[in-house]
């Protein structure tokens, strides 16, 4: 049932082509416009809401980080994003006009469920964002919108978070098309290139081998960090995550704007760093700064591993291990962005020894507190 590969997690990398593609099929018509029929919420409701809440643990949190981003510049309604563990028991205010989107790969997480059960005690509208049918947290809420990424067998997270992207991203894009909100033409061109997507990410599965041989390389090292900037920030977090789940490394991820209030002291020689950077088309501002963080953490003897768009040759310099990834608009980039951080942990958890599938001290779904 693995497919011929030696891990359930390297099957389910491999899947995630299709399973982008099965999350967005039959939800964009022939006119680009969306059809999220499951979405039962009234438009109404939809149209009334004046803040949307998202919570979610682990790796669907940081899909909602991401989610935010695409929400509140395509539809202008704020959002937060709260890990579900803390949300309910800070009181949170809530009300009829929040609508709150659960994320679960499994609809069983016990934090979340009690976080949407929580949100709807306040008559807020519960989404969820959900990869098994049938499953608690979809039948708890208002309505829900299935990723279809099949069965997510390995404890590390990887189709389920690419396909909640999509899904979140869908969410963003039908919100501002009920709205009536930035609904123009850079919604199209986003629509278009999500329908392209899935053969992006297969070209980036293509060109893994050097990303693997550079694993193995750090596989007696105990620190790694992340950096990332706008919706790079959260692929460092995801980044970071699977590297200690997996490997069992410390790995860190943070903001690169952060870096100079403390971060930047952590540096040291050989130190290896991966840094997502920004597209340099659109928010180009976003991309020469980063370009600077990545001369500063080499000129301290960082060992930086530079995770860019094609074409971008401002990093070619500053990059001691370069990752090329396909130009994508800004806010979808983590859906290409992601897979050489899910398969660089995959890799080094394996020159490391480590049980890939099952790695030590973790369940699949977290059904206890
Ligand atoms: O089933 P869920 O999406 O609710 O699970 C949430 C987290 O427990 C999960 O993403 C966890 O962080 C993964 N092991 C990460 O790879």
């Amino acid at each position: 049932e693995k497919g011929g590969y030696d891990y359930f997690m390297l099957k389910e990398i491999a899947e995630q082509p299709k399973a982008v593609a099965d999350t967005l099929l039959g939800r964009i018509d022939g006119s680009g416009r969306l059809t999220l029929d499951e979405v039962r919420i009234p438009d109404t409701v939809l149209r009334e809401a004046d803040k949307v809440v998202i919570i979610a643990c682990g790796t669907a949190f940081h899909a909602g980080l991401i989610a935010k981003y695409a929400i509140e510049h395509w539809t202008r309604i704020p959002c937060e994003v709260e890990l579900a563990s803390e949300f309910r028991y800070r009181d949170p205010i809530l009300g009829r006009r929040t609508l709150v989107i659960a994320i679960s790969q499994s609809g069983e997480t016990m934090d979340t469920l009690m976080a949407l059960r929580h949100a709807r005690e306040q008559g807020a509208k519960v989404l969820a964002v959900c990869n098994t049918n049938g499953s608690t947290i979809p039948r708890e809420s208002d309505a829900v919108l299935y990723t279809h990424a099949g069965p997510e067998v390995a404890v590390a997270s990887t189709k389920a978070f690419l396909t909640q992207l999509v899904a979140c991203y869908l969410l963003a894009l039908y919100l501002g098309q009920v709205r009536g909100t930035k609904w123009g033409d850079e919604i199209h061109a986003v629509v278009r290139e999500l329908a392209r997507i899935g053969d992006e990410v297969e070209r980036v599965l293509e060109t893994m081998e050097p990303v693997r041989a550079l694993a193995r390389s750090l596989a007696d090292k105990n620190t790694v960090l992340f950096l990332g900037r706008h919706v790079g920030y959260p692929v460092a977090l995801e980044g970071a995550l699977k590297l200690k789940e997996l490997a069992y490394m410390h790995a860190e991820g943070f903001a690169a704007g952060e870096l100079k209030h403390g971060p930047i002291a952590l540096i040291e020689e050989d130190l290896p760093v991966v840094v997502v950077v920004p597209s340099p088309r659109g928010r180009s501002v976003l991309h020469d700064k980063i370009v600077s963080n990545i001369q500063e953490i080499r000129a301290r003897g960082a060992r930086t591993i530079v995770i860019a768009e094609e074409g971008d040759e401002a990093v070619v310099p500053y990059a001691d291990h370069l990752v090329r990834i396909p130009a994508t608009p800004t806010l979808l980039q983590p859906l290409v962005a992601t897979v050489p951080l899910q398969v660089f942990a995959c890799e080094l958890a394996t020159a490391r020894g480590n049980e890939v599938d099952q790695p030590r001290n973790l369940a699949k779904s977290v059904t206890v507190e």
